[in-house]
């Protein structure tokens, strides 16, 4: 949520700058700026995306040393003004922000009361008036920023640079992410690895409290108290290519395309084909505390909960240990029970979202036992939790979760075949699970070889302002996420209903303005699944029927048929037709699918 880039070295920053901008805009795209320190800062922001900023910046925008922004606002209008970075009156500061400061009003007032003239509504202008103040009253930057820091209530990743002090930039994080980009005499940071990686991979993770100053010789850290820190940098293992569309018109369909791949990545080496058992080693976990546990909570936000539901049904279902998912926004305000016998475990694919982040704090505060599933290596809810699965599914740069989808419900898989098998799945079953992961990627394929035609269904749906979708047991969570991904980049209304709770309310709403995609696998509850379009065809609903085979023609308008897998295995594959049936609605309705309004893809605030 929200993009900061900053450069210092030798070379013109204005253009690493709002490349990396670039690289970031799906954490924000309302706002952008950039200012670069020569005799003096430069300042250019708008209103609008990277590409009306990059206009907007003159060609003689000199400067080795900088700092860059693009917003998702929390704290007043997109405008110009409203744009980071922030000076101070003096125009001797400069801020970029990321989070929300939570005394702004308090802080803002004061400064009024002093005398000091705001230009914008936003609390990040708070700060640059405050390190203008300390600045003057201290030795260097660093100090100024520390002191200026201790009077804000909230979260922040935040850059600064001062006019006088030219040849460098001072960068902390609380809550908001800052990773520093290590390079040959020049030194780069942002808000996520994706800015950095066309230019190094040798990246350095700030810790919450955490303070650097770079310069182009390196840098240093600092620790809330001012004790300098001791780092290790890592290697990202991602390069800039994977963050190109890769030719495909919007990153979503790659994304979307690339789960064959994506997939077999987060199975490789996990699978053991003698005892059908997976290899997790990253749980750090033996078997007999694996055995231990008597109930797993899961918890994660947006499509990550949803994938979280899938989980829970796999490992009830393959290892009978009772499992729940629950959105991580909710759990970390409801004072939880946190129960010694409860494996905890938390989703993430940025691995920064703040709510998941704060309920692991909150569990580990009152001693749970957390794991993760997280994508970004590295990342802060990777380095809080006790052990967990890296999907490996490679960066998802679209706002709308497919493959990390897809790859979370493969680790619970894994995750439900290793608990399973320490308790009572018989090898026989541990095989089957085995053999159906293995037959994933392939059955994948076989589905994204229907895009044309699902891309016809959805434009024929795309009329409608609104759409039910209906699932059962282990077809809810995949109508969950189907209706999901359908509202968040086509914009049309989708509610999603347990098949079963039809006829206790939303019934009432089934006609022929309101069509129902239903999710039918052909499992033990196909004949109670037909009944319901059967209820829903009685009152002149149009049905779009996703599953495995044909059904009677009088009981769906259209049918997507796929191909079968194990049936505690078919949600994944369910899965697939509706993100391609949103993507190509979304595509329809001219909308900006990877970039859908009010979104952002992680979600660093509260
Ligand atoms: C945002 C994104 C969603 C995502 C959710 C959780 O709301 O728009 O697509 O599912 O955050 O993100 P995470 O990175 O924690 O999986």
């Amino acid at each position: 949520m929200c993009g900061i880039v900053a450069y210092v070295g030798s070379k013109d920053a204005a253009p690493i700058l709002l490349e990396g901008l670039q690289r970031l805009e799906y954490r924000g795209y309302d706002s952008a700026g950039v200012v670069v320190s020569n005799k003096g800062l430069k300042l250019r922001k708008v209103k609008g995306r990277v590409a009306d900023l990059a206009k907007a910046v003159p060609a003689r925008f000199k400067g080795t040393l900088g700092i860059g922004h693009t917003r998702w606002a929390t704290h007043g209008v997109p405008s110009d003004e409203n744009a980071h970075p922030h000076l101070s009156s003096d125009e001797r500061i400069a801020v970029v922000h990321n989070g929300i400061i939570e005394n702004a009003d308090e802080l803002r007032a004061r400064l009024v009361a002093e005398g000091v003239v705001f230009v914008s509504e936003t609390d990040t202008e708070v700060l640059a008036h405050l390190i203008a103040r300390t600045v003057t009253e201290t030795d260097t930057l660093e100090e100024a920023v520390r002191k200026a820091l201790k009077s804000i209530v909230g979260t922040y990743g935040i850059a600064v640079v001062d006019s006088e002090r030219p040849k460098e930039i001072v960068v902390a994080r609380n809550g908001s992410p800052i990773v520093l980009g290590l390079g040959e005499k020049e030194m780069f940071a942002a808000s996520d690895v994706a800015a950095l990686v066309r230019y190094t991979r040798q990246v350095v993770h700030l810790e919450d409290g955490e303070l650097a100053v770079l310069t182009a010789d390196g840098f240093h850290t600092f620790a809330s108290g001012g004790r300098e820190t001791a780092k290790e940098p890592l290697t990202v293992d991602w390069d800039a290519g994977h963050y190109d569309t890769g030719g495909y018109e919007h990153y979503l369909l790659k994304e979307i395309s690339e789960q064959p791949e994506s997939i077999a990545r987060t199975l490789r080496g996990r699978l053991d084909e003698r005892f059908h058992i997976a290899h997790l080693g990253g749980l750090n976990m033996d078997a007999r505390e694996t055995r231990s546990f008597r109930r797993v909570k899961i918890i994660g936000c947006g499509s990550a909960y949803y994938s979280g539901q899938i989980g829970a049904q796999l490992i009830e279902e393959l290892a009978r240990i009772p499992a729940d998912a629950e959105p991580a926004s909710e759990f970390r305000y409801r004072n939880p029970v946190v129960d010694p016998d409860t494996l905890y475990v938390a989703i993430s694919q940025s691995g920064e979202t703040y709510d998941t982040l704060a309920a692991v704090q909150e569990l580990k505060r009152k001693g749970g036992r957390v794991i993760g599933i997280v994508n970004a290596v590295g990342s802060a809810i990777a380095r809080e939790v006790d052990g967990g699965i890296y999907l490996h599914a490679g960066p998802e740069v679209s706002v709308a979760s497919t493959k990390a989808f897809t790859s979370t419900a493969i680790a619970f898989a894994l995750l439900a075949l290793h608990f399973g098998r320490v308790h009572d799945l018989s090898p026989a079953d541990g095989r089957r699970i085995v053999e159906g992961l293995r037959e994933l990627p392939t059955q994948i394929e076989k589905i994204l070889e229907q895009g044309d035609r699902i891309a016809e269904l959805a434009k024929k749906y795309a009329v409608h302002p609104s759409m039910m979708f209906v699932g059962r047991v282990r077809g809810y969570p995949v109508a969950r996420e189907g209706a999901q991904k359908l509202k968040e980049i086509s914009y049309i209304h989708a509610e999603a209903y347990p098949a079963s709770e039809l006829k206790h309310g939303p019934l009432a709403l089934i006609g022929p303005e309101l069509p129902t995609v239903a999710i039918v696998p052909d499992d033990e509850l196909l004949d109670k699944n037909l009944t319901t379009l059967g209820e829903i065809r009685a009152r002149g609903g149009q049905v779009l029927m996703v599953g495995h085979r044909e059904p009677d023609a009088k009981l769906a308008d259209d049918v997507i048929v796929i191909p079968k897998n194990e049936i505690e295995l078919d949600p994944i594959l369910l899965t697939i037709p509706l993100q391609l049936l949103a993507y190509h609605a979304a595509v329809a309705l001219e909308r900006d699918v990877d970039k859908p309004r009010n979104l952002a893809k992680s979600v660093t605030v509260e």
